[in-house]
């Protein structure tokens, strides 16, 4: 069993995670975006507490990964990049990290901000005081939050689309073992 990432095998937990997160993170950047662009509705609302419920499940995994990744330290690189390339996967990747944990946190504020509440499909959080007596908004904490969501999703969008161009690269030009490693097979060294 592997529990330690090493240059030829990385850890049933670092993969999973990086694929479950993957996966529900691009999922959320589409279904966000849809929601920008749907007018007021009762449905929107329903998706829209969707939408918060997924991004709090992956608000806990990245938390869990992040604190797995300081435990475990980054994967060692297994191409032959040069130092230049290294330096940039690192930033990018710790970029991704600090997105994932960054797009629920500014989710909450803006939940925070307007009073709406949070839950986790029906599993209540935090009571919504939004209509309740005294309750005002605060607009400049919610529309700086959700400057922050917006602009955040794009600069992931960015960050995502350089990653997995880099990871198609490794595969069918540089034909390292990179992406076979991060889908959990043995690679040489
Ligand atoms: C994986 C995490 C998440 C991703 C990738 C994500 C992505 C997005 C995107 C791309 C948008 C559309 C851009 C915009 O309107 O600013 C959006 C809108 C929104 N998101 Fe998220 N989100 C995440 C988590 C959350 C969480 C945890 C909450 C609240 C607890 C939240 C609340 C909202 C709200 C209130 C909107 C505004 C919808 C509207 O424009 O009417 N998001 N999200
Ligand atoms: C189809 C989409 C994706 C592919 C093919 C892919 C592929 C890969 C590969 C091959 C690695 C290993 C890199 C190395 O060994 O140095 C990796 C690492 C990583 N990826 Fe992705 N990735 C995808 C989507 C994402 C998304 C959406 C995120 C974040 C939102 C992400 C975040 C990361 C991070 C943080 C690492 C560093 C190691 C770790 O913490 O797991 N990836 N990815």
């Amino acid at each position: 069993m592997s529990f330690k990432d090493t240059t030829t095998r990385l850890s049933r937990t670092t993969v999973a995670l990086h694929w479950i997160i993957a996966v529900g993170f691009m999922v959320m950047l589409a279904f966000g975006l849809y929601l920008e662009a749907m007018p007021r509705s009762p449905e929107k609302g329903v998706l829209m507490g969707m939408h918060k419920s997924v991004g709090l499940i992956i608000l806990g995994l990245a938390a869990l990964r992040i604190l797995w990744r300081l435990a475990n330290g980054m994967p060692q690189p297994v191409g032959r990049d040069g130092k230049g390339a290294r330096i940039v996967a690192g930033a990018v990747h710790i970029l991704l990290l600090i997105g994932t944990v960054m797009m629920p946190v500014s989710g909450i504020m803006m939940a925070t901000a307007y009073g709406t509440g949070l839950d986790i499909f029906g599993w209540e959080l935090v009571a919504a005081t939004r209509g309740t007596e005294g309750f005002v908004a605060n607009e400049a904490l919610g529309g700086r939050a959700g400057a922050l969501h917006g602009l955040g999703a794009w600069v992931m969008i960015g960050a995502i689309v350089l990653h997995v161009a880099a990871a198609i690269k490794h595969h069918s030009v540089s034909r390292d073992g990179t992406l076979r490693r991060m889908m959990g097979r043995s690679v040489g060294a």
